[in-house]
């Protein structure tokens, strides 16, 4: 913390730059009329939209809403902190930047950071060369090894070694000539009241230190070589350190690559580094605590994308609900938020190691957006063919929409939920107004139905009178035929996400699915899906989505979601009954006698493809012709 910048500095400075010179030392500018233009660089686009006015002083991108004065574009253009940006501006003048006077107990604050960051950079520095040369370092090493870290990863992330015993570093400290005090300060040490022993806090540990955005170690993370417990431990909250607000492998992602296409958020240590072995650039973590707003906005200052990806279990579902909500009011400009989930007992280091980098992208790549999440979640086993459903519906997602930063993306939204519920965006922005008035209670009560506490259970067999609620069937959907947009193999999923127990009428005929099931996604997804009903009668939807997720991973997992939320309006389990007998009837037909590649052509030349259905059409092409 240096003294502040004073402001007559940093305006005498704008004054004196010339805003276009400094953009076009970094993007090749154009005039155009009065202003000048560029393609943006901050987002990707073809024809330029980014404007620069000369006699503003100012920069502004109509495609992504980017904007600001000549400190604001370093800041963004070269990822510097404020000061940071002033003092590459007044170097470019050859300007000396000036500190206001810092008052004694600033000075000393400054100076114990000064002197922690340069103990922490010394008992990294101890860390790594124990990893070369302690004694019992072979341990260390073959579990490094045994983890598949390269020499060039544990040399970019700084990872050293901690040694057995209980004061090698406190030891090797004292004699470099620090204080003991600053010591304890640090969290290096622990300091025990009741016996007044003081001692090395990492024993044994692999040790990976966490670094500013400066590049300065602030902390550490130390990993145990076997199953003792803790797994792993963190440096407590320090002067310096702050675990609310770091990202571990920020500066590293950033130093290794300028212009990050996306920041993936992972939950651990290993991940970081697994990834950027694998060459993935981008990947921080967490520091043994949940995302919040502060990590957001730190790791949005790097790309325009941030990816959070969560392990396939339990923890890893409430991790992501807490993820939503913190990242609810990031969302401005263009911003982007979405959430990767890995099969259970996978996470991404394991994930990488087993099937490489390009598969670990597809699936970043195909990560949900938030805006299907937060719909997916906001509606967990509702019924959204029934009035209650909509309504619930309503004002599950009300509270987490109002949430959201004025701009085209909450409208967005607004739009989105007034399709899924038929109530019209005035009326929902009027209830949201009301809902905007009495927070904060919606954020807990956005939470509890995160927790799914007030989740119904989805009915099941023998209760069917629940289900039924009579509502005239709409022309399109009577019993006569499938909805067009829909396969046949997704119009089953769709009936048994709403009519669970009908999966008996199926059974039967499984081994028939199955031979067809190997070429055709959506096919095969009907049948694991049915056997997961088999497996578990009477389960919840969200619950039986959350096993799929487990066993299959995003495999499917898309399609299911989608087609979960879809309405289905047909009003009597009766109908949906004889619907199913036909639907499947015409399925088992047509595999008997095409392949789905057949059958989709033939389907596209009379009548348009729904999206689904578009994206198998392009896989099956592209395996017909890699087999040629
Ligand atoms: P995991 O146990 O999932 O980590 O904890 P991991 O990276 O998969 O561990 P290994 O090395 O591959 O077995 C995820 C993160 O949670 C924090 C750490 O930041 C860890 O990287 N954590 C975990 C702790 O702080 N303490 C613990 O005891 C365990
Ligand atoms: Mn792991």
């Amino acid at each position: 913390m240096a003294g502040l910048i004073p402001q007559s500095f940093i305006d005498d400075l704008l004054a004196r730059v010339d805003i276009v010179d400094v953009i076009d030392r970094r993007v090749r500018l154009k005039k155009s009329g009065r202003n000048y233009m560029a393609c943006c660089p901050f987002h990707e686009e073809k024809t330029p939209s980014f404007s620069v006015s000369q006699e503003k002083q100012f920069y502004h991108c109509f495609g992504c809403g980017a904007g600001g004065n000549a400190i604001g574009f370093l800041m963004a253009y070269e990822n510097l902190d404020f000061p940071r940006a002033v003092e590459a501006l007044a170097q470019s003048q050859g300007m000396e930047v000036p500190r206001e006077q810092l008052n004694e107990q600033q000075q000393r604050q400054q100076r114990q950071q000064q002197d922690l960051c340069a103990l922490l950079e010394q008992a990294a520095h101890y860390y790594r060369q124990q990893l070369q040369r302690h004694p019992s370092v072979g341990r260390a090493r073959e579990y490094l090894q045994r983890r598949g870290l390269s020499e060039a990863v544990i040399e970019q992330y700084g990872i050293g070694y901690a040694p057995p015993g209980w004061d090698n570093l406190m030891q090797h400290l004292l004699q470099a000539g620090w204080q003991e005090s600053l010591l304890l300060d640090s969290g290096m040490l622990v300091d025990r009241d009741d016996t007044g022993r003081r001692y090395d806090r990492f024993r044994d540990r692999i040790m990976f230190p966490i670094r500013d955005l400066r590049g300065r170690v602030i902390a550490f993370g130390g990993r145990v070589l076997g199953d003792e417990k803790p797994k792993y431990l963190n440096s407590p909250e320090t002067p310096v350190f702050s675990k609310g607000r770091e990202l571990y492998g920020l500066y590293e992602a950033n130093r290794a690559k300028g212009n990050l296409p996306r920041i993936v958020v992972v939950e651990g240590y290993m991940d970081v580094v697994a990834l950027a072995q694998y060459g993935l650039a981008g990947a921080v973590a967490t520091l043994g605590t949940a995302a919040g707003t502060a990590h957001l906005d730190k790791a949005f200052r790097y790309a325009n994308e941030v990816v959070f990806c969560f392990d396939g279990d339990e923890a890893g579902r409430r991790a992501a609900a807490r993820a939503l909500e913190v990242s609810l009011p990031a969302l401005r400009d263009q911003r982007q938020v979405r959430f990767l989930f890995l099969a259970e007992g996978d996470d991404p280091d394991s994930y990488v190691r087993a099937r490489g980098l390009e598969s670990f992208t597809t699936q970043l790549e195909k990560a949900r957006p938030l805006s299907e999440y937060l719909f997916e979640q906001a509606g967990q086993g509702l019924q959204l063919d029934i009035a209650e459903g909509r309504a619930g519906l309503v004002s599950r997602a009300l509270p987490m929409l109002v949430r959201l930063p004025e701009g085209p993306f909450r409208q967005q939204m607004f739009i989105d939920l007034s399709l899924r519920t038929q109530l019209d965006v005035p009326s929902l922005q009027q209830m949201a107004a009301g809902v905007e008035q009495r927070s904060p209670a919606p954020v807990a009560h956005a939470r509890a139905v995160m927790a799914g506490d007030d989740e119904p259970e989805v009915t099941g067999s023998g209760t069917g009178q629940e289900v039924v609620v009579q509502q005239p069937a709409r022309p399109s959907q009577s019993a006569s035929g499938p909805r067009i947009e829909l396969s046949l193999p997704e119009s089953l999923l769709h009936l048994l996400l709403h009519y669970p127990h009908l999966h008996q009428q199926i059974v039967p005929d499984l081994p028939r699915l199955r031979q067809g099931a190997d070429e055709d996604a959506a096919l095969r997804h009907l049948v694991q899906w049915v056997e997961l009903l088999q497996e578990y009668p009477g389960a919840s939807r969200s619950r039986l989505l959350g096993l799929w997720q487990g066993r299959h991973g995003q495999e499917g997992g898309e399609r299911l979601y989608a087609l979960a939320g879809k309405e289905h309006l047909i009003g009597s389990e009766l109908l949906a009954a004889r619907q199913l007998q036909e639907v499947l009837a015409r399925l088992l037909a047509t595999i008997e006698h095409e392949t789905p590649l057949e059958r989709l052509i033939a389907k596209s030349r009379q009548q348009p493809l729904s999206e689904l259905e578009k994206h198998d059409l392009t896989r099956l092409l592209q395996d017909s012709h890699r087999r040629r």
